[in-house]
């Protein structure tokens, strides 16, 4: 889906079944493994569980998701649960500019499955521009194996493709104690080409 209205729809009549109200337990690890404060940007991130969790563990965080109604869904719910993070409305293909060469870690998760194919490639670039050099992005992907989407399914040799010249994987993890309903995620590791 392209269009931001076709996703701000889905979570206008509630059918946003992709949010999940609780991380998955290896971003909990990864989060209880930081040793400095990052800034970090979570791009699609709906209303935003994610980008809490990060927020929770003191890490300055940037919250993108092109939905209006997905944006109001985490300023409203950020300010409920009294954490600070800023939810930006805008496009993960082309972030905003103030946002280039900053960001110290993105973390992601069912937003590059939710992209249509042809806009793979720009979203990884836009990733790695607003990295820091020493940055890297961390992106919990699903090899679900079914075709269609989204979510599109992310085997290993697609990611690979997709990343080459953008990124090199330093680490790829099986996921061992993923969702029942996500069988088969993988945890991948990616560090910025410096071009
Ligand atoms: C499948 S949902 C996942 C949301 C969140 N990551 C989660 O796990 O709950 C995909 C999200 O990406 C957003 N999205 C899709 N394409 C986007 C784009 N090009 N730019 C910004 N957000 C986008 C949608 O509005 C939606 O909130």
């Amino acid at each position: 889906m392209t269009d931001p209205n076709a996703w701000n729809e889905r979570y206008a009549e509630g059918s946003d079944r992709w949010t999940l109200e609780r991380v998955p337990a290896v971003l909990e690890q990864l989060i209880a493994i930081q040793r400095e404060r990052h800034r970090v940007l979570v791009p699609g991130a709906g209303v935003g569980v994610d980008a809490f969790a990060w927020a929770r563990a003191g890490h300055d965080v940037v919250a993108l998701d092109f939905a209006p109604l997905a944006v109001t869904a985490m300023r409203t719910r950020a300010s409920e649960l009294g954490v600070k993070i800023e939810a930006l409305e805008a496009d993960v293909t082309a972030p905003p500019e103030q946002l280039r060469g900053i960001i110290d870690l993105v973390w992601e998760q069912t937003c590059l499955c939710a992209l249509p194919p042809d806009q793979r490639r720009a979203y990884l670039e836009a990733m790695a521009t607003i990295l820091r050099p020493s940055g890297s992005m961390v992106a919990l992907l699903w090899n679900h194996g079914d075709e269609g989407g989204p979510p599109f399914d992310m085997p290993p040799v697609l990611v690979e493709e997709l990343v080459v010249g953008v990124f090199a994987i330093r680490k790829r993890e099986r996921v061992a104690d993923g969702l029942s309903t996500r069988a088969n995620q993988y945890l991948w590791w990616l560090d910025p080409i410096r071009r």
